[in-house]
């Protein structure tokens, strides 16, 4: 649907925010609960509809760079070389936090996550967001995944709707989520570049924007809530097997429903098995993985049995929430 026709939704959205509600909104990676990140009462509602911690740190989305220095202090170079690079987009930055950001977005850490949502929606919500009233000024909205905490995120409306029924006053409605996995994060916060989540956007396209090279989470990096968890579960068990297992794997499961998220069309004469074949290519994988598994989840199977796709640098960020959702 065009942004156009949504006008008096994005403005009422944006009210909802500057009152202290909560808006679930789309972007191009995955749908966010909003919040106006400057509101620390507006944010603990995050919490609490999610279920979610207290101290998992929120990404703020911005309207544009400007406003960068209102959240993070001692931006360093490399921060707008990737922001010239990819903002609008699906890239979230770690930054030392300006002074005065709430405790309740950082996670109570001395450091802020930003992005600019590369969604004509989210853009339009977050500039009409943005502004000046009754003495406060607004411009920042915290925004989880808009799931309830440890589920799967939502890449649509409807599974926004499905995790939080009428809880949310307001979801606009920007379809399906092109990327379809959560943004890349990359923390700068400490002289370096540290790839704590992988995404759509590969390690090499930020080390080819940065001329360095960029390290992966290790075990120096500070421990951040919620960067590490079994994050993006189905309810039912999911395991990741190879092309050459699956036969055997199914074999063993014989008399029981079982889900099967294959990279190839399905064999003849499957009985009891619903089996999905995903896209071959990584942008198409991804963009219908967190609807796949919704719906394999919602089967009642025995087992999810996902075909693992190639361990590559592109395939990262698909390959890191599989991962997570498996069960071992
Ligand atoms: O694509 C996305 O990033 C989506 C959309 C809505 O923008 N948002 C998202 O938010 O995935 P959430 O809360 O589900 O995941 C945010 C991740 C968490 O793993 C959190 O630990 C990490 O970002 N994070 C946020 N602030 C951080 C900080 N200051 N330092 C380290 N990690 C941080
Ligand atoms: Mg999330």
């Amino acid at each position: 649907m065009p942004p156009s026709s949504n006008q008096s939704e994005i403005a009422r959205a944006a009210a909802i925010l500057r009152a202290g509600g909560l808006a679930a909104f789309p972007t191009e990676t995955v749908y966010g609960l909003g919040a106006d990140a400057s509101n620390p009462e507006a944010v603990a509602k995050i919490f609490a509809a999610k279920g979610r911690p207290q101290d998992h740190p929120l990404i703020v989305h911005l309207a544009d760079a400007a406003s960068l220095p209102q959240w993070a202090e001692k931006i360093p170079p490399a921060a707008h070389k990737l922001a010239a690079a990819f903002w609008p987009g699906p890239l979230t930055l770690i930054l030392k936090c300006a002074p005065g950001v709430p405790a309740c977005v950082t996670g109570g850490q001395d450091t802020v996550g930003v992005r600019i949502p590369g969604h004509p929606l989210a853009l339009e919500l977050l500039k009409a967001f943005a502004g000046h009233s009754g003495g406060r000024s607004y411009s920042g909205v915290a925004a989880p995944s808009a799931n309830k905490f440890g589920r799967i995120s939502p890449t649509s409306a409807a599974h926004v709707r499905a995790d939080f029924g009428d809880a949310l006053e307001l979801v606009l409605d920007g379809g399906e989520c092109a990327v379809g996995i959560e943004s890349s994060i990359v923390d700068l916060s400490r002289g370096r570049a540290v790839l704590l989540r992988p995404g759509q956007i590969t390690t090499a396209q930020i080390a080819a924007v940065l001329g360095v090279e960029v390290e992966s989470h290790d075990a120096a990096a500070p421990r951040v809530p919620g960067a590490l968890d079994s994050h993006y579960a189905p309810h039912t068990p999911l395991y990741l097997v190879s092309a050459a297992e699956l036969p055997a794997r199914m074999a063993g499961l014989r008399g029981q429903k079982l889900a099967v998220l294959a990279r190839a069309e399905a064999p003849s004469g499957l009985k009891d098995v619903f089996w999905q074949a995903a896209p071959r290519a990584v942008e198409g994988y991804a963009h219908e993985l967190y609807a796949s598994l919704r719906r394999l989840d919602a089967l009642g199977c025995a087992e999810i049995l996902v075909e693992a796709p190639p361990a590559v640098p592109e395939w990262q960020g698909v390959n890191d929430r599989l991962m997570r959702a498996s069960s071992g």
